[in-house]
């Protein structure tokens, strides 16, 4: 079977990331969350009190950083794994934060091109790969569901983690992470043209998934 790209964005909580490990698996492709590039930057900022808008601070930690962003959503910085320490709320609107900057963006999507430029094929997800990281993508998929399926899904995950939850906070985040991605200036999250909309809320991640591969195969005949 021929190797295809494939880029799937879609707003927070959506499943990106479960979706595309499940059909980078089954399609033996690489599976790339650039996420976590963005997560990365938003928690050195936390970390090293950098603040969110303090564009050229946060360039220069970058360029004497070692930065790797590797397959199955691992990241590592200055080759330590960091990748479980990512996962926080804060750290998600720390994110957010630093993605709405020009300069940070266009290292983020350098690297990741970077990336997709040395494999054969690629399920990457993000906020703007089918509209920039990846624009000539075999395929391209947007993802959406309501805000309150979204929290919802959020909230089932971390309560079967055991998580304890406070659902108005997590319903908020959400709110906020998608306000800022749509409405910032540089690249915000859109539809990418000729993109095929799924509206998961009413679908398992296997009816999601199904839909997926079927079209994916048909490029990759
Ligand atoms: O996908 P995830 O929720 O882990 O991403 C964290 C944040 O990084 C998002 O809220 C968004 O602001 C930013 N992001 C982005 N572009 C991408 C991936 C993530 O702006 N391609």
């Amino acid at each position: 079977m021929k190797k295809i790209n494939i880029a799937i964005d879609g707003p927070s909580g959506v499943g990106k990331s479960t979706i595309a490990k499940i059909i980078a698996n089954q399609l033996d492709l690489i599976f790339v969350n650039t996420g976590l590039m963005y997560r990365c930057i938003g928690y050195i900022c936390l970390k090293n009190k950098i603040k969110f808008d303090d564009e050229k601070s946060i360039l220069d930690y970058l360029n004497k950083a070692k930065i790797e962003l590797l397959p199955n959503e691992i990241i590592k910085l200055n080759n330590e794994d960091i990748t479980k320490n990512l996962w926080t709320d804060e750290v998600s609107l720390a994110a957010s934060q630093v993605a709405k900057l020009k300069l940070i963006r266009e290292f983020c999507v350098h690297h990741q091109q970077e990336i997709a430029k040395n494999q054969p094929g690629i399920v990457m997800e993000g906020r703007d790969i089918g509209s920039v990281v990846l624009k000539d993508a075999d395929l391209k998929f947007f993802l959406t569901a309501s805000v309150e399926t979204r929290a919802a899904r959020r909230i089932k995950q971390l309560s079967l983690k055991g998580q304890k939850v406070n659902e108005e906070e997590i319903l908020n985040n959400i709110i906020e992470r998608d306000k800022r991605d749509s409405e910032r200036e540089h690249t915000p999250l859109i539809k990418p043209e000729n993109a095929i909309e799924i509206d998961t809320s009413f679908l398992t991640i296997e009816e999601v998934v199904d839909k997926m591969i079927k079209l994916a195969k048909e490029k990759m005949k």
